[in-house]
This record gives C-alpha cells, structure tokens and sequence, in this order.
C-alpha cells in the first residue's frame, strides 16, 4: 500500500491513545462537570471534549490531510461522512456514564479506515492499563499479547452482553427490555457493562462471547469490529449480513454460528443512520 503506510500511521495513533489515556486517568476520580446531549442519559463531560480536541489536534499535525469522525465533533454539528479518504473515527471516552460515575469500564476507541476497510483497531482502557490493538490481517492483542475470541458455539452456554443504551425514548427501551427477556432463559448470562467498544474487546479477548445493539454509533463500533475479526470472531448486521458501520446496530460473536442462533431471537429497532 502506498498511500497508506499502516505502521507509520499505526505510530502515531497509539502514542496519542497513550497520552489521551492520561487525561482520562487525571480526571478519572474527581467530580466531573456534566452535560447532556440527545437525552438525560446521553451524558458528555469536559474530559471527552479534550481527548478528541487533543486526538484531532496531534494527528493533523501528523497527517494533515486525514479527515475525522469524532463522537464530540459530531455532537457539536460536524457531518458524520464516511468517504474512501483516510478517516480516523473517534470515541475519546466510550462509557461516558461509567466515567461519570468513576466505573472502570471507560476507554478511548480509535479506528483509521482507508478505502472504507478498517486498518487499525485501538480500544484503550487506561483506568485497568488494557491495550487492546488489531492492524488489518496481523492479529488482535492485548497488551501486545495476542488475543482470540472464545470457541463457544452454543447460545445455552454463551455470555451474551446485551447493552441498554443512552436513550430513553419508548421504543427504544421496549426493544431492550423486549431482546433482554427473549434471550434470559436461554443463555449462560446477561451482561451489560456500559462500553460498546469494551464489550466488543470482551468478545475478542474471549471473556464474553456474544454482543449485540441497536442505537450504537460508528465511533462506539469501529476499533472494535477490527479487534473481533483479527482475534477470530464475527461482526455481522443484526439481520444475518455483511455489516454495515454507518446503520447503528452490529452484532458480534465468537463465531457466525452463534451470532444465527441470536439474530431470530431479536426484536429489530428501526433508526437513522449515522
Ligand atoms: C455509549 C456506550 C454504551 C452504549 C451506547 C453508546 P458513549 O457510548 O458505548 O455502552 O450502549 O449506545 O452510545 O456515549 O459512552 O460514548
């Protein structure tokens, strides 16, 4: 690839996620000033403001012609394009709720995409020091020690973590509370631990063997679809086919196997794409 050179632009990318992951951790125990955004749920502090501002800022001066999907960014009325140009999609804290409330289960997720393919997955929880990491056809790791999703294949014997979202309109919290019930009887658990990016690290890293969401983002998903395939396992669209990043729902799983067991099991939610 010549106009990509992935190592170099790997470089840079993991010595900012490293200095994000300190401002995170500087504030990570305070009070935190909050504010919402779509819902009184969808929670947005001073930290995830400057982690994207100090993210953008060091890789334009890296890479000047790199464009940008920042979760703040687009919050504050940038447009969400995802064009074949170079672009790093950003969540400088995914699980802005737990952040807030000082839960361990925050991090920094950071994809680059050229020509649309994701090249580089990183999901950074400087709160625990987890590194996770995946370069497109190389591998996924944490803490530069490979990692692969589990070989489980039966939904009976699966930890499936099912997220209840940031929003609170009715429709929304029916679908969650519709798919939570249809898949209570029938698997091992239910986990919903409040970071898309993490929970898909948990996936990847075999922790947990199944993820699913409607109303996720590209930035919450992006690092994470790279990390679940290179560590072996599969993110697919809720109904069965190729994912689409931009339609805000994914489900991912050790294996297609399983996630096929869970797709007939769920109740769709229809949402704007990103
Ligand atoms: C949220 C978290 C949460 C998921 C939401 C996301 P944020 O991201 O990943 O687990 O259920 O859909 O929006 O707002 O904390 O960056």
């Amino acid at each position: 690839m010549t106009e990509f050179d992935v190592e170099e632009v790997f470089t840079v990318a993991l010595k900012a996620v490293k200095d994000a992951g300190e401002i995170i951790k500087e504030a990570f125990y305070k009070k935190k000033a909050v504010l919402t955004k779509s819902c009184a749920v969808d929670l947005v502090t001073e930290t995830d403001q400057a982690v994207e501002k100090m993210l953008i800022g060091r890789i334009k001066e890296n890479f000047p012609n790199h464009l940008f999907i920042g979760e703040e960014s687009v919050a504050a009325g940038e447009k969400c394009d995802l064009t074949d140009e170079t672009t790093w999609i950003i969540d400088p804290v995914d699980g802005t709720m737990n952040f807030v409330h000082s839960f361990p289960h925050s991090c920094i997720s950071l994809a680059v995409l050229y020509h649309k393919d994701i090249h580089i997955g990183i999901i950074y929880n400087p709160i625990l020091d987890q590194m996770f990491t995946a370069k497109l056809g190389q591998g996924a790791f944490l803490n530069d020690k490979p990692i692969q999703a589990s070989e489980e294949t039966e939904l009976g014997k699966s930890l499936v973590i099912a997220e209840c979202g940031t929003n609170w309109d009715l429709q929304t919290m029916e679908s969650v509370l519709k798919n939570i019930s249809a898949l209570m009887n029938k698997v091992h658990g239910l986990r919903a631990m409040g970071s898309a990016a993490l929970n898909m690290a948990s996936v990847a890293s075999g922790g947990a063997d199944c993820y699913f969401q409607y109303g996720s983002h590209v930035w919450d998903i992006a690092a994470g679809t790279l990390i679940v395939r290179e560590a072996g396992g599969v993110c697919i669209d809720t109904e069965g086919g190729p994912l689409d990043l931009m339609s805000r729902r994914m489900i991912c799983a050790s294996s297609e196997k399983l996630a096929l067991q869970i797709i007939p099991l769920l109740t769709p939610l229809k949402l704007e794409r990103d």
